[in-house]
């Protein structure tokens, strides 16, 4: 069984994927750590963020055991991430790693922006997890604060903009809802109901 969840940064869906895996005992992918993976390999080497040729050999080198969110859930990583996410042979080289990921035998949870649609789009269950932005500027300054980081929730906010703009207007492989996906709004939500409704979700379809 193959479960993709698709949404907007900060919406949600990383818990959620990471519940539902933990649930239904199916390995888990974080595709954004993926794109992540390649702007961190290029701002350590002190390489440009927007040379296509650096950016797919990074992509193309990408080790999917290796990676390791507690260095690169960074808030500017993701903005990073963002800009070579635009570049269709760094997504064709990560496409092709996130593909064989969910083909393993049982299934598996991805978790991105493209799931539903480019992915996997013959994937069993397909969610978009979204919430306005400020509920989701809201959660990355808390967060970050939780952390003991320093956060502005209208910087933070006008980043969460920034990026909403960036993944749903790019030529390749946009951020949209596929079309037979299950929305699920968590601005009024908390996890552990938008979770229920997942597994009942699941449930149905498995059924
Ligand atoms: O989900 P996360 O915030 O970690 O993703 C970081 C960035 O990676 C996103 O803003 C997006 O530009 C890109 N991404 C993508 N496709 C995916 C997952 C992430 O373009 N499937």
């Amino acid at each position: 069984m193959i479960i993709a969840i698709d949404g907007p940064a900060a919406s949600g869906k990383g818990t959620m994927a990471r519940l539902l895996s933990e649930h239904f005992n199916l390995p888990h992918l974080d595709t954004g750590l993926t794109f992540r993976a390649v702007a961190h390999a290029l701002l350590v080497a002190e390489q440009p963020l927007d040379d296509e040729n650096l950016a797919e050999a990074a992509a193309q080198s990408l080790d999917l055991g290796a990676l390791d969110r507690s260095v690169l859930s960074a808030h500017e990583i993701g903005e990073a991430a963002s800009r070579v996410a635009v570049m269709p042979r760094v997504r064709q080289a990560l496409l092709e790693a996130q593909r064989s990921f969910a083909s393993q035998p049982g299934g598996a949870v991805l978790d991105g922006r493209d799931i539903g649609t480019v992915v996997c789009p013959d994937a069993d269950v397909k969610l978009f997890v979204t919430a306005s932005p400020e509920v989701r500027a809201q959660r990355r300054t808390d967060e970050i604060l939780g952390k003991g980081g320093r956060a502005d929730f209208e910087t933070i906010l006008a980043d969460v903009r920034k990026r909403d703009e960036r993944d749903s207007n790019r030529a390749v492989a946009p951020l949209v809802p596929a079309e037979d996906a299950h929305l699920l709004d968590t601005s009024k939500l908390d996890i552990e109901s938008a979770f229920q409704q997942a597994v009942s979700i699941v449930e149905e379809i498995r059924g």
